[in-house]
């Protein structure tokens, strides 16, 4: 797959380059109102487009949601059903509009578990969407970050095996670029959002976080908007992002 050759980050320090979204709290959201959690998914759509155009208003240039994990298979079959035609439904409607704001589509997670309506729905929103560099836009659908973790290893073995690549060349730039985000030429998250209240990564892109600031509301994701996201934004804004540094190092950093 082609990488995805992103600009410089317009201001680094203040705008997130990639922004990621567990999107969680929809069947709570339901519930709370007395409806089938099924309608907390469905309400779970909108605030996806919203957040979309935000991203492309911001400057942000990547935003990756986690829309199915490869642990929801163990939900209930019916809701499993839900949400895959859900996706399916959302694919057939959305493309057309998120490709005509520039946005260009990508999946990651493990295809081989997923429908084959769903996967050719996901294979003609990326070619549709090829040209595309506004915003990246990555769905994580039959996505964990331990399977992400797997596949990579089993690739640089594979290549050790064929001869094709040294036990020695084996380090962090070579793992991270074997991993779904590092193969389509994305960078490492910048700012991990949660909506419903967990505090937890539930096994997403466990690699690529390893570095991004933290921000969890307990705001439904059915409820999150654009004042929300503001929310999260300016807070990142405020972070200062150290990475093993000193803050007296920050501080000469920004001096010179
Ligand atoms: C997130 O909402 C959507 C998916 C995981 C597919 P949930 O369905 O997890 O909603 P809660 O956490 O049960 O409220
Ligand atoms: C994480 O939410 C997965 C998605 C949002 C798609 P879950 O609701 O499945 O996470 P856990 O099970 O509460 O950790
Ligand atoms: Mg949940």
């Amino acid at each position: 797959m082609a990488a995805a050759n992103l600009p410089p980050a317009a201001d680094a320090a203040a705008v997130p380059r990639h922004v990621v979204i567990v999107m969680d709290g929809n069947g709570r959201w339901a519930q709370r109102r007395g409806l089938p959690r099924a309608a907390g998914h469905r309400a779970g759509v909108a605030p996806v487009r919203s957040t979309v155009r935000h991203c492309v208003a911001r400057g942000v240039q990547v935003l990756t949601i986690f829309a199915f994990s490869s642990e929801n298979w163990s939900r209930p079959p019916q809701e499993v059903g839900l949400l895959m035609q859900l996706l399916l439904e959302a694919l057939g409607r959305e493309v057309d509009e998120l490709g005509g704001q520039g946005v260009r589509m990508h999946f990651i997670g493990d295809r081989g578990a997923l429908p084959a309506t769903i996967v050719a729905a996901m294979e003609r929103a990326e070619q549709r969407t090829l040209q595309n560099d506004r915003l990246q836009l990555v769905v994580a659908i039959g996505y964990g970050g331990r399977w992400d973790l797997a596949c990579g290893a089993r690739q640089l073995a594979t290549e050790v095996l064929a001869g094709t690549l040294a036990l020695a060349d084996i380090d962090v730039e070579r793992l991270g670029g074997a991993l779904s985000l590092g193969q389509l030429g994305l960078p490492d998250a910048d700012l991990f959002i949660r909506t419903g209240g967990e505090r937890r990564l539930s096994n997403f892109l466990l690699w690529n976080l390893a570095y991004a600031e933290l921000w969890f509301t307990d705001v439904a994701w059915p409820d999150f908007d654009e004042q929300v996201f503001d929310l999260a934004l300016a807070d990142y804004a405020g972070r200062q992002r150290r990475i093993g540094r000193t803050g007296d190092q920050m501080e000469a950093q920004k001096v010179c």
